[in-house]
């Protein structure tokens, strides 16, 4: 997704407040993890029972609480098939598109879901489900996407516009989603806008999915949820519809996701056991990262830049990382025993390409313990190598972005460990 609207907001905050984001790994001040096996009150665990049956579900809670906020139970499923699967993009694939009910009722609001699967499959294909930046109509340059109905975000210099979607816009990200080349090798491709779930501004949780629960808000204290939370509930509706879905095998879904949308791919692995393989790309701070590890951006940036993506807890958190009784690796560890794989970029230092690493590389001791090798690489390996351990990770060379490299190693990652049909 080359950044032209994501990296002018990152450049411009960067380059006005150059002195406060440390790139130097010299310079990173010494920083403490939690033990992903011990609990908040200090014992510590030594048994996948103990794990399963106790601190998974305490951890997730702590996370829940102070980072993410409380999702609210999703609708009854109800949908409309907008378009039967129809063949498309030179014969090579169907296409089919769903309006997915985000309220329950039949009148909407809608979530536009857009599958793609091989042409020849001839049973249940394995997806991968991500959200989408600028509309479906921008992931390929197939005519026949409908146009998102949502307002979308646009970071420009002196603030944020809120866009609808134009016909120029169709395949603007296409790059970024390789479905053609995702088709070839088998899988297929679900995409929902993740505007529809919930606009990305802030404006005190009033817009999106969080009017849908008044009940909610009235009541709204720092557990209540952000819009990471919201859009990561939206992926697990999404799953919802796949388990009725006969093109698709429910039971090999992949979570996969971008920088924000990255930061939402986890948790809604972390949350959501239905996602057999969870890929985060340059997910940053407040994803794959360890905010304690002070590189690139931190918890205080990611809290005044986009007040809305954590819950109020979160905030005290700002320039208090080493406060936090909880780290990015706590999170990937309850997605346990499920692969993980972890993605960076050479150039994303704001992400910290290192700490993404270190991340996974922590979420070890959960992996063990529940029988799997975890993550193999003891170091941070070379950039273009796919370590494909059951915590797996790549680091492409190049910019924040996803592009055809970062899905071969998806697919070669999935390939080794989605379970077979
Ligand atoms: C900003 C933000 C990051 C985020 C990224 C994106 O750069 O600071 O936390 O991951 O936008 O979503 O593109």
């Amino acid at each position: 997704m080359r950044h032209i609207l994501f990296m002018t907001a990152l450049t411009a905050t960067a380059a006005a407040e150059p002195a406060r984001f440390n790139y130097d790994e010299s310079k990173v001040p010494p920083y403490s993890l939690p033990d992903p096996l011990r609990s908040a009150a200090g014992a510590a665990i030594s048994s996948k029972e103990a794990w399963i049956g106790g601190l998974r579900e305490e951890t997730r809670q702590l996370i829940e609480r102070e980072m993410f906020g409380k999702a609210p139970a999703r609708p009854k499923l109800n949908f409309k098939v907008e378009e039967e699967a129809t063949p498309a993009l030179n014969g090579k694939v169907r296409r089919k598109q769903i309006a997915v009910s985000l309220s329950g009722k039949a009148e909407g609001p809608f979530m536009d879901m857009l599958l793609y699967v091989p042409a020849g499959a001839t049973g249940p294909v394995p997806v991968l489900f991500g959200l989408n930046f600028q509309g479906n109509q921008a992931v390929s340059r197939d005519p026949g996407i409908h146009l998102c109905r949502s307002w979308l975000r646009e970071d420009v210099k002196g603030g944020i516009v809120q866009n609808k979607a134009t016909e120029a816009s169709r395949g603007l990200q296409a790059d970024s989603w390789q479905i053609e080349y995702a088709t070839s090798r088998g899988y297929g491709v679900m995409t929902a806008c993740y505007c529809d779930i919930d606009p990305d501004f802030h404006d005190e949780w009033k817009n999106g999915v969080h009017a849908l629960f008044p009940e909610i808000e009235a009541k709204r204290d720092g557990a209540t949820w952000g819009a990471i939370a919201a859009w990561a509930w939206g992926m697990s509706l999404g799953i919802d519809y796949l388990e009725r879905e006969p093109l698709a095998d429910a039971k090999r879904v992949i979570a996969q996701g971008h920088s924000r949308l990255g930061k939402t791919a986890l948790w809604a692995g972390a949350s959501d056991t239905r996602f057999a393989l969870v890929i985060s790309n340059d997910s940053g701070a407040g994803g794959a990262a360890l905010n304690k590890r002070i590189f690139g951006e931190t918890v205080g940036r990611l809290n005044s830049a986009f007040p809305h993506w954590f819950c109020g807890n979160f905030k005290k958190y700002s320039d208090k990382e080493g406060d936090m009784a909880f780290d990015s690796h706590q999170i990937i560890a309850l997605i346990a025993p499920r692969p993980v794989l972890i993605t960076s970029a050479t150039k994303d230092l704001w992400a910290d390409p290192k700490g993404e690493f270190l991340g996974g590389l922590h979420a070890n001791p959960v992996y063990k313990l529940l029988g799997t090798d975890g993550m193999t690489a003891e170091e941070q390996p070379l950039p273009d190598k796919l370590i494909d351990s059951t915590i797996g990770y790549f680091l492409r060379t190049g910019e924040h972005d996803v592009t055809k490299a970062d899905w071969e190693a998806y697919l070669n990652f999935a390939d080794k460990h989605l379970p077979k049909p």
